[in-house]
């Protein structure tokens, strides 16, 4: 499926708000995998795609879980919204055809990060965060900061966000969301 024909079929699987959102994490994605130097096409499919899976029900994440062999782990077992990546970047292949493995770890890793991300990876990362209809409070700041620093400087402050608000409401942390992190603090030590 081309963009066009993968933006038809989402209106009919998604809310308007998050299509909106969709829309924002494509458009900022592009914007930047020209300033980072990914590859833009790539970048637009992931964003639009990345929260194919995400309104889908927690019963019907457990089903399509185990319909693709995804191994469930207890953090994602308590949190099943956490699934929705995992089973988007399944669901990018199976209904919208994207064989393309480097757009499907980017829908993969959007939600919890991870310590071996490519710049795909973390552009969708960020770009989930800061889209132009994101309200969260913070949000401005991240968006100065994306602006300002380097990839890997903007990743750090976005997990940091993530974690604040994570833990704030008392929620579990993803192992992947701290390996990601340590990952990055440890490169810069050793830089
Ligand atoms: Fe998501
Ligand atoms: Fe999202």
């Amino acid at each position: 499926m081309n963009y066009e024909e993968i933006l038809n079929k989402l209106t009919t699987e998604l809310s308007a708000k998050r299509l909106q959102h969709s829309r924002g994490v494509c458009q900022t994605a592009v914007a930047l995998a020209n300033r980072f130097g990914a590859n833009e096409g790539k970048a637009k499919l992931a964003g639009i795609l990345h929260d194919c899976a995400k309104e889908i029900t927690n019963q019907e994440s457990l089903g399509l879980a185990d319909f693709f062999g995804i191994v469930i782990d207890e953090v994602e077992k308590a949190v099943p919204v956490l699934l929705h990546a995992k089973i988007g970047a399944q669901l990018a292949q199976a209904k919208y055809g994207i064989v393309d493995e480097e757009i499907q770890q980017a829908i993969r890793l959007h939600t919890v990060g991870g310590p071996e991300m490519t710049t795909l990876d973390k552009i969708i990362y960020l770009a989930d965060f800061i889209e132009p209809s994101r309200s969260f409070s913070g949000v401005e700041k991240l968006r100065k900061i994306v602006e300002q620093v380097s990839l890997d400087e903007a990743m750090i402050a976005a997990y940091d966000q993530s974690i604040a608000f994570v833990v704030e409401a008392k929620g579990l942390l993803h192992p992947a969301t701290v390996a990601g992190r340590n990952s990055l603090l440890l490169k810069k030590r050793k830089a």
